[in-house]
């Protein structure tokens, strides 16, 4: 892993849900976070087909504008039952046309399930996944992946997180990711074990490696 001795780095979303939880993540490391969006920098299109090619498409984007390293997420649930989908596709199952729409989104998964006749928790699988990518502006990349499993309820549950949140309940847990706190989600630390969300798992992989060798920790 290259070393990252940059202290400004930017968050290369235009997405207030990720870019909130990955300041949480990233802050306590002593970086100054600067977003894509602050910089005025334009959402590139997501022409990848993996999680992986479309985290290298934002992190490049921004690196290269910003002349700074870059950390971009791209993220999705993929349905066991639904054979992966929306995968990739999760944003665009939101789009409207004029904006996303995530009740829509889920309800069209649920009306999926449904016609499957996947009424039961075991028929109902799903995980949230998680790429990070770390881009230099030179163009070198680094990947992190991080994978929550859960089941899918219905009705949405709960007013916090974003996106698909109100349906994921993760295994062994009560709440959905809808019902959590922030800090129950996606709260991690160095020293702490394992993370909860797909998205602090693939940072706690991260955070092992390049940011422990920028701080020394
Ligand atoms: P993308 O990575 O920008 O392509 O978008 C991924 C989409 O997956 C987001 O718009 C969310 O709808 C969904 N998603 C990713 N992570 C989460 C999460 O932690 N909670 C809820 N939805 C998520």
């Amino acid at each position: 892993m290259r070393k990252l001795d940059s202290d400004r780095l930017v968050v290369a979303s235009h997405n207030a849900g990720k870019i909130r939880e990955i300041r949480d993540l990233i802050e306590p490391f002593g970086f100054k976070v600067v977003t894509a969006g602050e910089l005025g920098l334009e959402e590139p299109e997501e022409t990848g087909t993996t999680f992986e090619e479309n985290a290298a498409i934002k992190a490049l984007t921004a690196a290269r504008a910003a002349s700074l390293p870059a950390l971009s997420d791209d993220s999705g649930i993929m349905v066991d039952a639904l054979d992966g989908q929306p995968g990739v596709y999760t944003a665009d199952w939101a789009e409207t046309g004029s904006g996303r729409d995530f009740n829509m989104a889920m309800q069209k998964v649920e009306d999926l399930l449904i016609e499957k006749g996947a009424r039961e928790p075991e028929a109902r699988t799903a995980r949230f996944v998680s790429t990070l990518c770390l881009a230099w502006p030179d163009g070198h990349v680094e990947y992190f992946r991080g994978e929550v499993e859960g089941t899918l309820v219905w009705p949405p549950r709960g007013e916090k997180g974003f996106g698909y949140d109100p349906v994921f309940l993760p295994e062994g847990r009560q709440q959905t990711f809808g019902e959590m706190s922030a800090e129950e989600k996606h709260g991690w630390k160095p020293g702490d074990g394992e993370a909860l969300s797909h998205r602090a798992r693939a940072f706690k992989r991260f955070a092992e490696t390049g940011l422990a060798a920028r701080t020394g920790a």
